[in-house]
């Protein structure tokens, strides 16, 4: 199976959730892939221990499999490490990169993210790059600078849309319950996209930009009509597959 950059994404990130137990999930939720059409790339991004598992789940299924982070190397001497070559053959095709509470906790820079998302590529994976604001830089006004920032340091040349993927997830409204209001995603959706246009990487034909941060059943509609939002990425919302179906249904 092949991401179709045409189409929207529906992610879901489980970060640190889930036991063997949890398979039961993805059984409902390739049940319902397979029943029906799909209009939409759904991912599950599962800690590295259920990848294995999942993947043999999803196999010859609509769903795809992926990674919440990995290394910028290969293979080599790091110790605890996780190297794209590894996600690739366990049969991924996604890996998260930069995500706010990977940035903050192993205080990852952007050039690293950009390496990162490097070696993703030349494993023929696509990298969700996430990029987001802090509470302080939007109450300062600084949210579109700092966005901006980002994206320069974070993607690589060897980014194109079939492997690069990116998010826009402010850091204040991941896992808070409160997503950011519409008018500011419609701000900073329009103003990512331009950002893309404007850089020689993707040469006018910008890739899917998604929306992550208390993303629910509730509010998807809502979200994903708004003018280049191309799908979400969905944290605690997608960790009960009823729950995740209905944000299916609602692109
Ligand atoms: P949340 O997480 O939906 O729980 O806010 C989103 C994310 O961190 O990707």
């Amino acid at each position: 199976m092949q991401y179709h950059p045409d189409k929207p994404i529906i992610a879901g990130n489980w970060k640190m959730n889930g036991l063997r137990g949890s398979k039961i999930e993805i059984e409902k939720l390739v049940n319902f892939l397979g029943n029906n059409n799909q209009n939409s790339n759904v991912i599950i991004f599962p800690p590295y221990t259920l990848i294995s598992d999942f993947v043999n789940i999803a196999v010859s299924s609509d769903l795809f499999i992926g990674s919440q982070d990995c290394h910028q190397v290969n293979r080599g001497a790091y110790t605890g490490s996780i190297s794209p070559e590894m996600i690739k053959d366990l049969g991924c095709n996604f890996v998260i990169l930069g995500h706010s509470e990977v940035r903050n906790t192993k205080d990852e820079s952007s050039i690293l993210i950009s390496k990162k998302a490097e070696a993703t590529h030349k494993n023929n994976l696509t990298s969700i790059i996430c990029v987001g604001e802090d509470a302080k830089s939007r109450m300062q006004g600084k949210q579109l600078d700092y966005v901006s920032n980002q994206l320069l340091k974070s993607i690589p040349t060897s980014a194109n849309i079939n492997n690069t993927v990116i998010a826009y997830e402010p850091i204040w409204a991941i896992g808070t319950g409160k997503s950011a209001h519409l008018e500011d995603i419609e701000i900073m959706h329009k103003h990512i996209i331009s950002f893309l246009n404007d850089s020689k990487i993707f040469d006018n034909n910008p890739p899917n930009v998604i929306y992550g941060g208390s993303v629910n059943a509730d509010n998807s509609r809502d979200i994903l009509s708004i003018d280049n939002v191309n799908g979400a990425l969905v944290g605690g919302a997608s960790l009960d597959s009823d729950e995740f179906i209905k944000i299916i249904q609602s692109i």
